[in-house]
């Protein structure tokens, strides 16, 4: 991180965040910021707690304690829709769209938001224009194929790749700050995944800070400046992708033993 990076306020930021779900500690005591530009990997095992950062962010669960800010703002707790509204976005590791409509209608509703009626979508420059324009236009720019049918084909019989692509737009379509991508990569093919790497460094290009949630470990690296390794819902180490992967308790708690030089290979 530079220096003028370390002096500037985190754009995001989680102070000692607990969540418990009945006898399950999901998270304890997970302090976190992130700078405006970061594309911020967070790693670690299944049910290490990683959606319960999403969901404790973006309002979708309220922490049993600690604090959550954007730019400064507390907004521990809010409703979702509000922290969507300050420019807050996610993706979700199950995805949820309006199956049985067409693709680009799933985000003519999204662009109904006032979020995205004040700034005009990803790209837009104030108010919004019209809003199946603008739909197609941004799905065009994430990769659904110009001229193809495939924005006005029924969401349910598209491939996983575009459902992922269509969970990214949704976050464009309100002009984002932040958008945190909970496994963006899962389900995809190893082209599939080759070719969402450069959208997502497009979109940091854009300006967009990024926490992504992964386990495609080659593919994270080549995207993140910055990783935490989450484990049993503490964080174990934060650093660049370099030191996190040469650190002993990561390779021993996050991938096992004998097949830690093969994850590792990821340059
Ligand atoms: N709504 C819930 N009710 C009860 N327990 C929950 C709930 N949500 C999460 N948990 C538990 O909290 C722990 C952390 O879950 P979380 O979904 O955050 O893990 P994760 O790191 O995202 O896992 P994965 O890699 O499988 O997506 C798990 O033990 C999970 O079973
Ligand atoms: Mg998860």
């Amino acid at each position: 991180m530079t220096e003028e990076k370390k002096q500037a306020l985190p754009i995001l930021e989680m102070k000692g965040v607990s969540k418990a779900f009945g006898g399950v500690q999901a998270l304890d005591d997970v302090s976190l910021q992130v700078f405006e530009g970061d594309v911020l990997g967070i790693i670690g095992p299944n049910g290490s707690g990683k959606t319960t950062i999403v969901n404790s962010i973006t309002g979708f669960i309220r922490p049993s304690s600690g604090q959550i800010f954007f730019r400064g703002r507390e907004i521990t707790g809010k409703k979702p829709h509000r922290i969507a509204d300050m420019g807050v976005t996610r993706t979700f590791q199950v995805m949820r769209p309006y199956y049985s409509l067409p693709a680009f209608k799933n985000l003519v509703i999204s662009l109904c938001s006032p979020r995205a009626r004040r700034t005009g979508g990803w790209r837009g420059g104030g108010r919004l224009g019209d809003r199946k324009t603008v739909a197609i236009d941004i799905l065009e720019e994430i990769g659904f194929e110009r001229d193809s049918h495939i924005p006005f084909k029924i969401t349910s019989t598209l491939p996983t790749g575009y459902l992922k692509r269509l969970e990214l737009a949704r976050c464009l379509s309100l002009k984002p700050e932040i958008i945190i991508c909970d496994e963006v990569f899962s389900g995809l093919s190893m082209s599939e995944i080759a070719s969402m790497v450069p959208l997502i460094q497009r979109l940091q290009d854009d300006g967009i800070t990024i926490v992504m949630i992964e386990h495609r470990l080659r593919e994270l690296f080549q995207v993140a400046n910055r990783v935490m390794v989450l484990n049993f819902g503490s964080k174990l180490i934060e650093g660049t992708p370099d030191q996190v992967m040469a650190d002993e308790r990561v390779k021993e708690a996050y991938f096992g033993s004998e097949k830690v030089e093969e994850v590792m290979t990821y340059a």
